[in-house]
C-alpha cells in the first residue's frame, strides 16, 4: 500500500547481500511449470549504464540508480538442458514467449516487493520493448533471450506522494465481466480528471482532455507501430516466431 515509483536516488550502493537477498526472494516467485524460463541481468557498472542509457531515452536514473535490474524472458538455458538430455524443445514459438514473459514479470514483481520491504526504492522502466534489439547487442542477449523490462533500485533521494488509482470496483468484475457504460467510464475516471496534477498536465501538453495527453502525446499509435515492429523483428531474431508444427 506504500509502493511509489521512485526516479531520484543516493549514491550509496546497494551491498551484495541486500541486492543478493533481493533477487533470491525474486525467485520465490511462482513461473510456469517450475521451469524458470527468465533470467535477470544486474548492471552496477557504470560504463554498461551509459551504454544503456540511450535505450531508456536517457532518463536520468538509469545512470544514477546504483542498480540496474534488465529482466528478460529466457529460453536458452532451458532448451540448452533440454538438448543435453535427450529431449526435443518446442520453444521456438510465440506461445514460449509469453509464457517466458510472464516469468520474467513474475520474478521482476517479487524482486521489486522484497527491494521496498528492505527499504530500496524502485522504478520500472517500460523503454525495454521499445529498444530491445539494441538491448540485445548491449547485454550480449543470445537467442532463445529477450529483454522484457528493466528495474532501477536504490536508496531514495526523494518521498513523491503516493500516486491515483482507480476505485477498486473499476477493475474488479464480480463472477463475469460487467461492460463499461458511458456513465460508468464518466464516473470511474471523474476524480482522475479533477485533480490537479490532470489540470497542469493539460496545459503543459495543450490538451482538452487527459485521454489525448496518452493517444497523442505518450503513447501514440505512430509510436506504438513503430515500437511493435522492432519488437516482431526481436522476438523473430531471438527464435521465438516459429510458429509452425
Ligand atoms: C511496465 C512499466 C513501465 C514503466 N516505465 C516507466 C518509465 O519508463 N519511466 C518512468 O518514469 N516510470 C515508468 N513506470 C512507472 C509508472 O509511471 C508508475 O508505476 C505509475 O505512474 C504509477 O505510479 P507509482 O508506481 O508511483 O504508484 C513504469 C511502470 C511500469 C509498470
Amino acid at each position: 500500500m506504500n509502493h511509489r515509483s521512485i526516479r531520484k536516488y543516493k549514491n550509496t550502493p546497494v551491498d551484495e547481500a541486500t541486492l543478493n537477498e533481493v533477487l533470491l526472494a525474486g525467485t520465490r516467485a511462482s513461473t510456469t511449470g517450475n521451469m524458470q524460463v527468465y533470467s535477470i541481468v544486474v548492471t552496477t557498472n557504470s560504463e554498461i549504464k551509459q551504454q544503456l542509457a540511450p535505450c531508456h531515452f536517457n532518463q536520468a536514473m538509469i545512470t544514477q540508480a546504483p542498480v540496474v535490474l534488465t529482466f528478460c524472458a529466457d529460453f536458452n538455458r532451458f532448451n540448452k538442458w533440454c538438448e543435453q538430455r535427450k529431449a526435443v524443445p518446442g520453444y521456438d514459438n510465440f506461445l514460449s514467449f509469453v509464457t517466458a514473459s510472464i516469468d520474467a514479470l513474475l520474478v521482476a514483481q517479487n524482486v521489486c516487493i522484497a527491494a521496498e520491504e528492505k527499504g530500496l526504492g524502485i522504478c520500472y522502466l517500460g523503454t525495454t520493448t521499445y529498444t530491445a534489439n539494441k538491448i540485445v547487442d548491449i547485454l550480449k542477449l543470445p537467442k532463445g533471450v529477450i529483454p522484457i523490462t528493466t528495474v532501477v533500485m536504490g536508496y531514495p533521494e526523494e518521498v513523491p506522494g503516493l500516486t491515483d488509482r482507480l476505485p477498486l470496483h473499476a477493475v474488479v468484475h464480480r463472477e463475469v465481466y460487467h461492460d463499461y457504460t458511458e456513465d460508468d467510464i464518466n464516473r470511474l475516471y471523474a476524480e482522475k480528471e479533477a485533480m490537479p496534477l490532470t489540470k497542469q498536465l493539460l496545459k503543459e501538453n495543450n490538451k482538452e482532455t487527459l485521454a489525448q495527453v496518452f493517444t497523442d502525446n505518450r503513447y501514440s499509435k505512430k509510436d506504438n507501430v513503430a515500437f511493435s515492429k522492432v519488437l516482431l523483428q526481436v522476438l523473430h531474431d531471438q527464435g521465438f516466431m516459429n510458429n509452425q508444427e
